[in-house]
């Protein structure tokens, strides 16, 4: 008789211990801790990071804004973020503990260099009693227009240089400029105190995971990458639509809008990742040279160009699932007869080799049907249609990469229906992460902390990327803001403007609707 031994299953990645390698000492100090980035992600991170051990014992933070807190008063709003918006919302007791006696306070004007001093004999204080080692990462996440004065400040105070024992590192939220002459300015500014390899230049959607496994797919398999060229893809279309409206940043997007706010950073260094050539190794100079030259090699635009290859948007009120949605312009903190654009769609070619005549659509907007970022890859159709009689034409094949909220990659193909005859029906073969792993996703925020703790830029931005970026959207801002749109153009909960089917129509084609 044969025994069956019941087998344990074991998700190796539940396993805690499947992070050996701990993070180096580091303090870090967040300038706009009441804000609401250090609420939503930069706290929920931290707090995963230090629950999944990841974090060394000698860790602490430092939060700064101009309102005045004490150290408790800040751990237990921050509690609050990590219970809101932390992934299961569960809170381990003890692991809070420990690491909330590593959060503190300082409130401060960001240009009073008093406040600087008392920053630094504060650091020093909080380097002693947490054992951080000197080490020091700053996080910029107060309005753009301090990220330069903050710089100047730390390096008058003596506390951006590092040297052989510690480090001081320098991480700037987005938007890194609002055009090419401004990122120029704050790059001059922060060059002034901090050597490039010191500054960070965050854009989260290079964090994410799904991102991340554009790399994995094209390069760790031998059966996609001989296809990843003109000879065989016909467009590749990028949506990071969303369903909320602008949330309260009205004051925000009328000045930013949905170019500047996704396009110039997140969608570009997405189309980067799809169409850069395999980096000659996986590391940070390497994959960065990549991205910046597809950015280097997109067609520049002239004036006369931007009307047929991008199309603005903004959305009107409408009526949804029986209750009434505002248009932009009744949103707070919004002119009732505002021009900017809550949705940007966008035509660009890459003039290399691989790319050349394969147009790179990109769209993103506020007030859509549904949240989803995805990105599609058609690629040309059979030579010849043996089956063309055999009922209609067939769908292209389509590789689809879901970056969320459904996270994993499709592939779209014809197979032949069980009924009689040869008759054909699209089919798909489905990769979905959840199933595969068992495991939620990091958020991108955990990842780009770690990184920027143990030094690795890899998936930060460049200055010459950042400029390579505003060069390609400049032409297209430039023209917008010399022209009065008919907004809004799309009603809340639609899928954007005509102008944007019309753009991709003069190509014959059409956008997905995920
Ligand atoms: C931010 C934009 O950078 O990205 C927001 O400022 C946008 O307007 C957000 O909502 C989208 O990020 P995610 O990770 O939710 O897709």
């Amino acid at each position: 008789m044969t025994t069956t031994a019941t087998a344990t299953v074991v998700n190796p990645f539940l396993d805690p211990r499947r992070f050996e390698e701990r993070a180096p000492e580091c303090l870090l100090v967040i300038f706009g801790a009441n804000g609401d980035l250090t609420k939503r992600k930069l706290l929920p991170a931290l707090y995963s990071l230090a629950r999944e051990r990841r974090l060394s014992t000698g860790f602490a933070v430092i939060g700064i804004s101009r309102t005045p807190l004490s150290d408790e008063a800040f751990r237990d709003k921050m509690r609050e973020s990590v219970e809101q918006f932390s992934g299961d919302g569960q809170l381990d007791r003890e692991i809070w503990e420990g690491f909330s006696q590593g959060l503190f306070y300082e409130a401060g004007n960001f240009d009073d260099p008093g406040f600087y001093q008392r920053l630094a004999a504060r650091c020093a204080a909080v380097a002693e009693t947490r054992h951080t080692a000197g080490n020091v990462l700053f996080y910029l996440s107060t309005q753009p227009s301090y990220y330069g004065e903050i710089a100047q400040q730390l390096g008058a105070a003596g506390l951006a240089h590092g040297t052989e024992a510690f480090w001081r590192r320098i991480i700037i939220e987005k938007p890194f400029g609002r055009d090419l002459a401004s990122a120029r300015a704050l790059n001059a500014e922060l060059h002034q105190v901090f050597a490039e390899e010191q500054i960070y230049r965050i854009d989260h959607y290079l964090g994410k995971e799904t991102v991340q496994n554009i790399l994995a797919l094209r390069f760790a398999n031998g059966i996609f990458e001989p296809l990843w060229n003109r000879r065989y893809v016909r467009q590749v279309q990028i949506t990071a639509a969303e369903s909320i409206g602008v949330e309260g940043r009205g004051g925000y997007y009328e000045e930013s809008g949905a170019l500047r706010d996704m396009i110039q950073n997140h969608l570009l260094q997405v189309m980067a990742t799809v169409a850069l050539e395999p980096p000659a190794r996986f590391d940070a100079a390497s994959t960065r040279d990549e991205r910046a030259k597809v950015l280097r090699s997109i067609r520049p635009l002239s004036h006369d160009e931007v009307p047929a290859h991008a199309v603005p948007g903004q959305y009107g009120p409408a009526r949804l699932g029986g209750s009434d949605l505002p248009g932009y312009r009744q949103e707070s903190g919004v002119n009732p007869a505002s021009q900017a654009n809550t949705y940007a769609a966008a035509t660009f070619f890459i003039d290399n080799w691989r790319w050349a005549g394969v147009p790179f659509y990109l769209r993103t907007g506020k007030r859509l049907p549904k949240r989803v970022t995805e990105i599609a890859v058609e690629f040309a159709p059979a030579p010849h249609l043996l089956f063309a009689d055999h009922g209609p034409a067939a769908d292209p094949n389509l590789l689809l990469l879901r970056i969320q909220p459904e996270e994993g990659i499709s592939l779209k193909f014809q197979s032949k229906a069980p009924v009689a005859g040869m008759q054909l029906r699209g089919v798909s073969m489905d990769f979905n992460y959840g199933a595969s792993f068992g495991v939620r996703l990091p958020e991108a925020y955990v990842t780009l902390l770690l990184d920027a703790i143990q030094g690795d830029a890899t998936l930060y931005t460049r200055q010459d990327m950042v400029e390579a970026s505003w060069v390609a959207v400049e032409p297209i801002l430039e023209v917008w803001g010399n022209t009065k749109f008919a907004f809004p153009n799309y009603a809340a909960g639609s899928w954007g403007p005509a102008e944007a089917d019309e753009m991709l129509g003069r190509h014959g084609h059409r956008w997905r609707q995920p």
